[in-house]
């Protein structure tokens, strides 16, 4: 007899950025309210859970991520009740929520940094922050959104800040700060999430001496990255998660090259998983992805936790613009206006990407509208662009903007059913047709986007193979990614010619029609054949074996 094993390690998690899901006040901008209207779309589509990018009060230098009161929800998301009872809506659908917490950094309008700017140097206040006297700024680390790390207030200190400047940086050093970050968690495990992302994990630690960054240094002796004392903060957060009857979970935002580093977030004490960027960044080639397959499932079985799949997010370019490129990889540092792209080949690259995703052993993420083949608007007007990657970097970097626009829920309509008819603008700008893309237009033709999602997700759950955490390689050549789960067994074709499927007893799903067979579409259900049936180029297939 097999159990099933904790919801976590295998569940289907959807990731929504609150300010373009859905509007419900008609202000422009997604909210609380818009997501409990929507809330069916995540049922029908078969998601596990929720992880809602930053919904707490803040001024939105960086979408949220600049949290100026973690007990508060931003009035233009809603109230603290509309939360809760947000929380309850999905649990009853059988829907988890998991919220995001910020260590590294919080804005500079919260209360612990405007005391610290009013206390002046040498306070107490300044000591949950790094302020630092000097001519010039102390060190020349670089941001991760470009430029340096320092910033001069008025008395002539300067503050650390890794990201924006209106991202101060948290002391971790300081006893304040530990105790203020297991009370958010336990003020929201209490309202009944079931886990917590948590935001830049491999970075709230500083080297208190703060070098600047050397060459090459030894693991854990950088001075901002990957600190061997992260993991006392987090061993801490995982007893805070294990207190509750149904063990709270901890999801980390881990940017690490290095697998074995990465994977010692996971032990048995501390985070529970971690997004797998090694996989998100690689670009569409069989021997690209098979190598992250087979490095993700080596990093993580000896710590016993459960890979994750990532294909996007709220940081980087849609799968469907990406994939339909020259270059298919996803970096930063190489994002540029202008790239040459090709919709179609990047939506049939997105379709096999997902039931590759969609069949790998652990958990995956799906960021929203990734299930409607939302490209990257890459078209947004200079003046409505919002984020500070772009503006840091001089305006060479497109930013993030891209893949923030608001949903279209319906074919017509203003904004395509992302706020009433009668409501303001949507915050940025929805390309012209955005509601050819639409849930409306989506939901009931076979070939779509959503279609092919919510047959994955269906089988998924449904298949005892995919359920369970076996994988077992089979080998279809150079070009193709294949492998078996059960009985089920799934194959990507990355190369020009089609491939003939191995011998099987069903076709389960497809992401491209079968050449060679009768019916075509998404999803299929074929009887045994003689003919053998080929699997086109870029597309992907489950079949029982
Ligand atoms: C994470 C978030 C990103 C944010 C940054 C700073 O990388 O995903 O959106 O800008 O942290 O908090």
């Amino acid at each position: 007899m097999t159990t099933d094993p904790p919801w976590w390690r295998t569940a289907v998690i959807y990731q929504i950025y609150p300010r373009s899901f859905a509007d419900a006040s008609g202000d422009g901008v997604g909210d609380l309210a818009g997501v409990r209207g929507r809330l069916g779309h995540l049922r029908d589509l078969g998601v596990d859970a929720i992880w809602f990018t930053p919904w707490y009060l803040s001024p939105m230098a960086d979408g949220g991520y600049d949290v100026a009161d973690y007990r508060a929800i931003d009035p233009a998301f809603g109230t603290l009740a509309d939360a809760e009872a947000l929380i309850a809506d999905a649990a009853a659908l059988g829907i988890r929520t998991i919220v995001d917490v910020v260590p590294n950094h919080v804005s500079s309008e919260h209360a612990w940094f405007q005391a610290a700017l009013a206390a002046g140097p040498g306070s107490p206040e300044r000591e949950r922050f790094w302020f630092r006297d000097g001519d010039a700024a102390p060190t020349n680390w670089r941001s991760s959104f470009a430029g340096g790390t320092w910033t001069q207030v008025a008395d002539g200190q300067w503050y650390l800040h890794l990201f924006a400047p209106e991202q101060p940086d948290l002391n971790w050093n300081h006893p304040d700060v530990r105790r203020e970050h297991e009370d958010v968690l336990r003020f929201w495990f209490d309202r009944g999430v079931a886990g917590i992302r948590v935001d830049s994990a491999s970075m709230p630690v500083k080297d208190p001496a703060l070098p600047e960054v050397p060459e090459t240094h030894a693991d854990g002796e950088h001075p901002f990255i990957d600190r061997d004392e992260l993991h006392d903060i987090y061993r801490a957060w995982r007893a805070v998660a294990d207190s509750y009857a149904e063990p709270r979970v901890l999801v980390g935002e881990v940017w690490l090259d290095d697998q074995k580093r990465f994977a010692r977030y996971l032990r048995p004490d501390e985070m529970h998983s971690a997004f797998n960027f090694d996989f998100m960044g690689r670009p569409w080639d069989a021997k690209e992805l098979r190598d992250s397959i087979a490095s993700t499932l080596d990093a993580h079985a000896p710590v016993g936790a459960p890979a994750t799949w990532v294909l996007s997010n709220h940081d980087v370019t849609r799968p469907v613009t990406r994939y339909g490129r020259a270059e298919t990889s996803f970096s930063f540092l190489a994002k540029r206006f202008g790239e040459p792209t090709d919709l179609g080949l990047g939506e049939r690259r997105a379709r096999a990407a997902a039931l590759l995703t969609a069949a790998l052993p652990g958990a995956l993420y799906l960021y929203q509208g990734d299930e409607l083949g939302l490209p990257e608007v890459e078209d947004l007007p200079l003046d409505v662009l919002q984020d500070p990657m772009h503006f840091r970097s001089g305006g060479v970097d497109p930013g993030r903007d891209g893949c923030r626009v608001p949903l279209p829920w319906t074919r017509d309509g203003r904004s395509y059913g992302f706020g009433p008819e009668d409501g303001a603008p949507t915050w940025l700008p929805q390309p012209a047709g955005w509601g050819s893309r639409s849930v409306e237009a989506q939901q009931d033709d076979p070939d779509s986007m959503l279609a092919l999602y919510r047959a994955a997700l269906g089988v998924r759950r449904a298949e005892e193979g995919l359920r369970g955490e076996s994988f077992e390689w089979v080998d279809l050549g150079p070009d193709a990614i294949a492998f078996r789960r059960g009985d089920v067994v799934c194959v990507v074709n990355f190369g020009p010619e089609p491939l003939p499927l191995p011998a099987h007893r069903e076709v389960l799903l497809a992401s491209a029609p079968l050449e060679g067979m009768a019916v075509n579409g998404p999803l299929t259900s074929t009887p045994p054949t003689s003919t053998p049936l080929h699997l086109p180029a870029d597309a992907a297939a489950w079949f029982r074996a």
